[in-house]
């Protein structure tokens, strides 16, 4: 009886490893996308036919320099191509020139298969759209579709096959730069970017020549670096990992993301281009990604610093066998694989599994079908920058916008304006409109604020002053602003930070207005004169006093190509603004990390009580909460009903709200829903965005706007790591902010 027993627990086992081994090796889980068996069965025979040092070609990437006219490749790189141990290369574009190499490996070498082309194609190719961040801003996910496509179009128009875009990461610590080519603070929305960005570059799939593989990155919590320093360490629990930065990454496979890109930090003491917990574990077993994880830049080769590993070859095979498929840059695998594989320390098996998941996409790309299909000069002639992007990116830059101040209805200006005085270290400069990562971008291309203001108001008077410079601390040119803002009806103030200073390695420890510019606008102020504040941005700015002292804010992040026209729109009110801010801004350094999704605490603010969780210089609350914007209209909310007022785990709640256009413009307004599970057996966010809608709205018009509420909505990790929702009372609240009112209270039984 024991024996048979055993017996059968030994088949089981056995079954239980064949499957797994077979789920692993297919990269097929319940999420995967269909398995194409054509598609595999051609990659396998190619791979019969590889030597190693070709395989382990396919795992390297390598940059190619540049110089004043464009990207070069290094001569011993040519001679790795023609050797067949380069698989992929990035950074270098343009029709001609990724024919130029394609045709190296596919007439060149042995097996001819063809290169793959990457590039940061992060918003917008050469039609340059706002910074993620600030499209972000547009609460629009059609419109951040849009721009990921028209971007994935131009860039594949120009060879390219790969995008290292979307960046997923949360960031909640505005002093981080990087906070910039991310969809902000919040979990909910940033899921929803992160899916409408990937179907962007992915397009209608990989049939058409104008599909570029989408890259999620930064796995994982790299946003979460430890005071905001680029690189810095991550120590977060699993639960906040899972529930706060995983979530955009999970939505990004769900959307069918390709491809994968380690982050620089360390989690929990394992850097993550070794982690076989968020690599294997999570990504291609729990998600079943059957695509490619790429390093980011020698993140392999940094392991040494991190103190992780001996040397580069043991960080090699710590990283391969921890499930990293393709090392960007560092060279490691390609000078150790081979060895490694021969000292038996890494399988070669895992080799295959990598060389598959690459061959994968050269075959669902069609490059071994038309290996030049991207790299089309006709294509690249007619579509880059022609009209129908330029609109596009417009558009979106409008959309984009966040009103943050609007005393005595300053805004919009009026169009028979004679003098205005457009003044500020920004409002001029065409560089800086194209913010970071802003891939082949021209600055020659941009449109600038003065350039917009000048086509909006022809028949004015229009003066124009630097004032002063971005960072350095030189007055000289005060005056100068002064005498221009002097006999104007109005200053139109281009401040904020060079593009430079947001994005990559390009964090701050003061988030104020760099060198002078506080004072120039404080300077400007005392002419009496209306000042239209224009900010132009990559984080969150602490304005202090200016907050409340200059009548109009607005912010444009850094607004792209078509930034100066979009501006000027808002400004004028063709466009009505709409956009809400997707991050908080902090009153000071001091208050971060401040999100609206924080917990309540044990003794949470009283003002009448000394020993609650508060500051003695600043109040908690921000100086903008998330979700906030002005429109030139005003809303109304009321009216807040649900359809039961208690229900149970297979059930949901819909819920409606009314809403009115009160004010004397036509506009849009995006609806947040906003959920509080009371008690949990591991405590709550005081709010967490559940939805949001956005509704347009002629003056005067009213509609009802609806949301459903499921149990599955109201999931968490528990202390377990289970993702369960609890039994218990909901608080809801249904507004224009993270801050709204308008509330009610729903029951989950059990
Ligand atoms: C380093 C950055 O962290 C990453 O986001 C980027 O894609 C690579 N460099 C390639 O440029």
């Amino acid at each position: 009886m024991l024996f048979k027993k055993t017996l059968h627990i030994a088949a089981l086992l056995v079954v239980a490893y064949l499957m797994n081994s077979f789920v692993l090796r297919s990269g097929i889980m319940k999420d995967a996308p269909p398995r194409n068996d054509a598609i595999e069965r051609r990659v396998d025979s190619l791979l019969a036919l590889m030597t190693l040092e070709e395989k382990i070609g396919q795992m390297t990437l390598f940059t190619s320099d540049w110089e004043m006219t464009g990207p070069t490749l290094r001569a011993t790189y040519k001679e790795d191509i023609k050797k067949g141990r380069v698989g992929a290369i990035f950074n270098a574009h343009t029709a001609a020139y990724t024919k130029e190499l394609q045709r190296i490996a596919v007439e060149e070498t042995r097996l001819g298969i063809p290169l793959l082309f990457g590039y940061d194609v992060i918003h917008g190719y050469k039609t340059i759209f706002p910074i993620p961040l600030g499209e972000s801003a547009s609460w629009d996910l059609q419109a951040i579709e849009k721009s990921a496509r028209i971007a994935g179009v131009e860039a594949a128009a120009s060879g390219l096959h790969w995008t290292f875009a979307p960046m997923v990461d949360i960031a909640r610590d505005p002093r981080w730069g990087r906070m910039a080519e991310g969809a902000g603070e919040d979990t909910y929305l940033g899921s929803a970017i992160a899916k409408a960005r990937v179907q962007g570059f992915q397009g209608n799939g990989f049939d058409n020549a104008d599909a570029v593989l989408a890259c999620a990155k930064h796995f994982a919590a790299y946003g979460a670096a430890q005071a905001g320093r680029d690189y810095h360490t991550v120590d977060i629990s699993e639960q906040v990992l899972r529930e706060v930065y995983l979530p955009p990454f999970k939505a990004a496979v769900d959307a069918g993301a390709w491809t994968f890109m380690t982050s620089f930090n360390e989690w929990n003491g394992i850097p993550a281009s070794a982690h076989e917990q968020l690599l294997k574990d999570i990504l291609k077993w729990e998600w079943g990604f059957p695509g490619f994880v790429v390093t980011d830049y020698t993140s392999i080769n940094e392991m040494v610093q991190h103190g992780y590993a001996a040397d580069f070859k043991h960080a090699g095979e710590l990283s391969v066998n921890a499930g990293v498929d393709m090392d960007m840059q560092g060279a490691v695998y390609y000078n150790h694989l081979e060895q490694l594989i021969r000292e038996g320390k890494v399988k070669e098996s895992r080799v295959d599994d990598a060389v598959r998941r690459i061959l994968r996409m050269k075959f669902m790309l069609g490059l071994f079908e038309n290996p030049y299909k991207f790299s089309d000069t006709e294509r690249e002639k007619r579509l880059i920058l022609s009209q129908e992007h330029l609109a596009a990116a417009r558009d979106v830059a409008r959309k984009s916008i966040v009103l943050l101040r609007n005393e005595n209805q300053l805004l919009p200006l009026s169009k028979n304006l004679k003098n205005i005085a457009v003044i500020g270290p920004l409002a001029d400069s065409k560089v800086d409109m194209l913010g970071n990562w802003s891939a082949a971008g021209d600055a020659k291309d941009c449109v600038t604020l003065l350039e917009g203001v000048r086509a909006k108001w022809p028949n004015a008077q229009i003066k124009y002053a630097r004032g002063s410079d971005v960072m350095q601390m030189n007055k000289v040119d005060f005056a100068n602003a002064y005498a221009a803002a002097k006999k104007a009806d109005v200053i139109i103030l281009a401040v904020g930070e060079a593009g430079w200073m947001s994005g990559e390695a390009a964090s701050r420890s003061d988030i104020g207005l760099p060198g002078v510019q506080t004072e120039l606008v404080k300077y400007l102020l005392t002419t009496g004169k209306p000042v239209v504040m224009v900010l132009m941005n990559g984080r969150p700015l602490v304005l202090g006093d200016l907050a409340e002292k200059v009548p109009a804010i607005v912010e444009t992040w850094f607004a792209g190509t078509q930034g100066g026209h979009a501006i000027a729109d808002v400004l004028a009110g063709d466009y009505n603004p709409s956009g809400k801010l997707p991050v908080t801004f902090p009153r000071n350094v001091g208050q971060i990390p401040l999100h609206y999704n924080m917990k309540n605490t044990g003794r949470p603010m009283n003002p009448n009580d000394k020993y609650t969780s508060k500051y003695l210089d600043v109040p908690n609350t921000p100086q903008w909460p998330f979700g906030f914007g002005l429109s030139y209209t005003t809303f109304e909310y009321s009216d807040l009903k649900t359809d039961r007022s208690s229900f149970d785990r297979n059930e949901s709640v819909n819920i409606s709200v009314m809403l009115k256009n009160t004010g004397n413009y036509d506009g849009e307004e995006t609806a947040q829903l906003y959920v509080r599970d009371l008690i949990g057996s591991v405590t709550r966010p005081v709010r967490e965005l559940k939805g949001f809608q956005k509704v347009f709205l002629k003056k005067g018009e009213s509609k009802t706007v609806q949301f459903r509420l499921s149990a599955d909505d109201l999931r968490f990790y528990n202390h377990d790591l289970r993702f369960r929702a609890e039994p218990g009372d909901f608080d809801i609240w249904v507004g224009g902010d993270s801050d709204a009112k308008l509330g009610t209270r729903v029951t989950m039984v059990k």
